[in-house]
Parts: structure tokens; C-alpha cells; sequence
């Protein structure tokens, strides 16, 4: 193989599709897309995760105003969802041009949205700025999921997750492949 040198631009091909809730000072509740999404290990406990905002959004205000969030996990029936909520902006009032439901967390002070069969409610711990970006390490309160889904030790199969990535443009998972160790083991 001879690979072609491309830029800068392209370091992040498969980024997760998640939509963060967050409560406004009135308590309604604002969501929007974050891609910007990984985690680290600070202790040998649970992971935290890592999440970067930009700009001056509502979602980034009421992160740093509360300190709490929700991750809701978008599958590929939630596209529409997804666009709404990544193209419209809290700031200008409540995100109401599209249906949707959501409930309280049951931890953290966030709304969940109803339709996401995965949910990662979160506290932030630390926040750093560059420039214009803000990126929170946050502590994990609790992760929900479907009931109707078998969670394994290792995770859950994504195939019937079925979650959107986003590569710059949204794509889905394809196979399921086996585990650490299936492959390889010394
Ligand atoms: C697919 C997608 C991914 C996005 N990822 C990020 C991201 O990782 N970080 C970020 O700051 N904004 C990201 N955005 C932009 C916000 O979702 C957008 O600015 C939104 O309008 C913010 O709404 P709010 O002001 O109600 O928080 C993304 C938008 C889309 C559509």
C-alpha cells in the first residue's frame, strides 16, 4: 500500500453521533449534536469522558452552568433529530419545530431524550480552554440503556445499537466482528 498525504483536516474519520441535554436557567430543556466525544481513565475505577464544545453555544453555558449533561446516544432513526438540534441553536429559544419527548435523568439534573436507547449521564470535574473550545472531563453518574437489551461484560453489540457515526458525514455501523483476544492471542 502507498498512502497520499491529505492535510491536517481529516484526524477524526469515526466520531460518535451524541446528543447533549442540558437544562436552561428557566429549566426547559436544550439538546445538540457533540461528535467531539471520547474518554479517559483517571483512576483505575470508571472511565470519564471527554467532551469539546466550541464557540458559545447554549449547550456549552449550561454545561458550565450546571455542571451536568446528558450523552444520548442518536441511532439512525434519529437523524432528523440530529440535524434539528445541530442546525438551530437554545439561544433562540426552545427547539420546538420538530416532535421529540424527554424525561428527567435519573441522576444527574439533565433531560434525557426519550427515543435514545443509550444514555450516559455525566458530572463535569475539570474544563480547560483553548481558543475557542472548551473541553470538559467528566465523571460518568449512571448509563441507562434499552431494556429490551442484552448487555454483555464487554458491551453491547452495536450492530442492534444501531448508532449513527459521523465521519463528516453520517454513516452506520456495519459488522459485528468478535472481541479482544478473538484474534490474536500471544
Ligand atoms: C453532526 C454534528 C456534530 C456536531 N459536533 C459538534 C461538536 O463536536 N462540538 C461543537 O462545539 N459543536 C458541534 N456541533 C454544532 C452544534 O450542535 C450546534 O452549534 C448547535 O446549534 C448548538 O446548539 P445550542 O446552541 O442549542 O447548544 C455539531 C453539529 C452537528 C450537526
Amino acid at each position: 500500500m502507498k498512502r497520499k498525504d491529505i492535510g491536517c483536516r481529516h484526524t477524526m474519520p469515526v466520531q460518535p453521533t451524541d446528543i447533549i441535554g442540558t437544562y436552561n436557567e428557566d429549566g426547559t430543556a436544550d439538546f445538540a449534536p457533540i461528535t467531539w466525544v471520547s474518554h479517559t481513565y483517571v483512576d483505575d475505577e470508571e472511565p470519564w469522558i471527554v467532551i469539546s464544545m466550541w464557540g458559545t453555544k447554549k449547550t456549552k453555558r449550561n454545561v458550565q452552568r450546571t455542571g451536568q449533561f446528558s450523552i444520548n446516544m442518536a441511532t439512525t432513526g434519529m437523524l432528523q433529530l440530529v440535524d434539528y438540534f445541530g442546525s438551530s441553536s437554545g439561544k433562540n429559544g426552545a427547539k420546538n419545530a420538530l416532535p421529540y419527548t424527554y424525561s428527567s435523568a435519573s441522576v444527574a439534573a439533565a433531560p434525557t431524550l426519550d427515543e435514545s436507547p443509550w444514555v450516559c449521564e455525566c458530572e463535569v470535574m475539570q474544563s480547560v480552554q483553548t481558543g475557542k473550545s472548551d473541553t470538559f472531563f467528566c465523571k460518568v453518574l449512571n448509563v441507562q440503556i434499552d431494556e429490551t437489551f442484552e448487555v454483555e461484560e464487554w458491551g453491547v453489540d452495536l450492530t442492534k445499537l444501531d448508532p449513527v457515526i459521523y465521519s463528516g458525514h453520517y454513516q452506520s455501523v456495519g459488522k459485528y466482528l468478535g472481541t479482544i483476544g478473538d484474534f490474536y492471542s500471544p
